[in-house]
């Protein structure tokens, strides 16, 4: 596997690749290279037969990611603003739409940027020491990473209205209560639990997982007819060799074994 100057990462026996964002100096501040190692990491990892899902998590206690590089792009202007905010949407795309599950481990400050990235994860356990927040009002802009899209997604409008208007944090048991995160769990615990998580999903049928991956991401994508996509990939799963093996063991009360075809 590559290595990366602004990213750590690590493939387990259960296929598992742990990406730990590590700029610890500047609270893993996502500048333009770790962006492009990003992109460069999940392409890699969708293309990898050996990588079964990804988990995103930061260096050190403190932050999970505290945002976009603050001292990186206070030169922007409308024409370069335009191509960082494109080009950030374009790679967390690629986490959205991994057909592999992601999840953000979130160990700290989720802020801004990283809020954003966390959202484009398909699953989010939170430490409870977490904090997530879009501040960039604060510094006379908005999300531009898709999280004025995710953030309503996830949240509801009002609330999302509230937490981008207003920049305060939210700390983790209200993010669980607002449907931003789906476990809140002792920052000890927060790696052995989203491991867990991720372990269960991988004894699916991995085309299975796939497909409703894609068909819950058509929900928010008005190019696609969600009902179409969902039919198209029942029909696919159907055409399975895993759909001759789940039936079958449980008819004969065993667990199944996938295969991924
Ligand atoms: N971009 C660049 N550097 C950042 C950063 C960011 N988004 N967030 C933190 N850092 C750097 C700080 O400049 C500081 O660097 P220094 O030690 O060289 O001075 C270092 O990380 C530690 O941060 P510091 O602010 O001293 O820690 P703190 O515990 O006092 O505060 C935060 C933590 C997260 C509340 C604070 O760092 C913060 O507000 N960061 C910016 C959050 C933000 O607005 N993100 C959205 C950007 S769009």
């Amino acid at each position: 596997m590559t290595t990366y100057a602004n990213l750590l990462t690590n493939l387990d026996a259960d296929g598992i690749l742990t990406i730990t964002l590590n700029r610890p100096q500047a609270l893993n501040a996502l500048n333009v290279a770790t962006v492009e190692e990003l992109a460069d990491v999940v392409r890699a990892a969708t293309a990898d037969a050996a990588v079964r899902a990804l988990l995103l998590t930061g260096s050190g206690p403190k932050a999970f990611v505290a945002g976009a590089d603050i001292a990186e792009f206070s030169q922007l202007d409308a024409a370069t603003g335009r191509t960082f905010a494109g080009r950030g949407q374009e790679v967390f795309a690629l986490l959205e739409n991994c057909p592999k599950p992601t999840l953000a481990a979130v160990n700290g400050f989720a802020l801004g940027g990283g809020c954003e990235l966390a959202m484009a994860c398909h699953l989010r356990v939170a430490a409870d020491s977490a904090r997530f927040g879009q501040p960039e009002v604060n510094l006379g802009i908005i999300p531009g990473y898709g999280g004025t899209q995710r953030l309503t997604q996830l949240v509801g409008k009002g609330r999302a209205l509230e937490v981008m208007l207003t920049a305060d944090m939210v700390n983790a048991p209200d993010a669980l209560r607002y449907g931003l995160v789906n476990h809140v769990v002792p920052a000890e615990q927060l790696l052995e639990f989203s491991t867990s998580l991720l372990k269960k999903i991988l004894t699916k049928a991995p085309l299975a997982v796939r497909y409703v991956i894609e068909s819950v991401n058509a929900v928010f994508d008005e190019k696609r007819d969600g009902y179409t996509v969902e039919a198209d990939s029942f029909a696919a799963c159907c055409a399975s060799e895993d759909f001759r093996e789940g039936p079958k063991a449980f008819l004969e009360k065993r667990p199944a074994q996938f295969t991924g075809k």
